[in-house]
């Protein structure tokens, strides 16, 4: 005789299977709204020519402000930029990278050293650049929430980004920034495996 398994059966059968699971397992396979957002960040080096709006813009910026920084000193700044010959200046001076210039938009990341001089007088370099680095990340994220692309770039002309966007002495250009919809959507990066990267109790 056939025997049909009820709808209640079948959810019966699954909450028992899903309960004799150990709880840190169900936690490793099910994707958090966090593993979510750091898989589809990616670099976007193609854009769609669509302006971004300038409350667009002021959302990233205000996700990036939000980072943490050296002692609350709150370095990192921004120079946003629309100008078509101001972005394919920016595309020269980082080294040629063309498609800097291409997105409807580009931030330039600074930080303001003076504001980490003020606390840390030799570490004040080094945390001026990682905080940055924190705020560029927390931009990054938000780029991708927006359902624009972007690209931290690093490789440029520091003496002419700085002399491009005017900055004063005190402030170093950390990361060139263009932000665009994107026009490309590049796969997975292959990771190292944690075995290789961690180590425990020394190296
Ligand atoms: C410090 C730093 C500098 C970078 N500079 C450049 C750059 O000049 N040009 C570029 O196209 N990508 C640059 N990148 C992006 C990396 O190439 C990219 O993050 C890496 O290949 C991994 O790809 P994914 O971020 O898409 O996962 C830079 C990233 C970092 C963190």
């Amino acid at each position: 005789m056939e025997h049909r398994l009820s709808r209640r059966d079948v959810l019966h059968a699954a909450s028992v299977a899903l309960a004799a699971r150990p709880a840190t397992s169900l936690a490793a396979e099910a994707a958090s709204p966090l593993d979510d957002l750091l898989g589809r960040r990616r670099m976007v080096r193609r854009f769609k020519p669509d302006p971004v709006s300038t409350g667009t813009v002021r959302r990233l910026l205000s996700a990036a402000i939000r980072a943490p920084s050296a002692g609350h000193t709150q370095p990192a700044s921004f120079v946003v930029v629309r100008g078509r010959d101001a972005r394919t200046a920016l595309g020269r001076a980082a080294l040629g990278q063309t498609f800097v210039g291409e997105a409807p938009v580009v931030v330039v990341a600074c930080a303001d050293v003076s504001r980490s001089k003020a606390w840390y007088r030799e570490r004040a370099e080094r945390y001026g650049m990682i905080d940055t680095a924190f705020a560029s990340m927390c931009l990054l994220l938000a780029v991708v929430e927006a359902g624009l692309g972007a690209c931290f770039v690093g490789a440029f002309d520091d003496g002419e980004v700085a002399r491009l966007v005017g900055l004063p002495a005190h402030v170093l250009p950390v990361a060139v920034i263009p932000i665009g919809y994107p026009a490309e959507a590049p796969g997975r990066m292959k990771l190292r495996p944690l075995r290789d990267v961690v180590h425990h109790e020394r190296w």
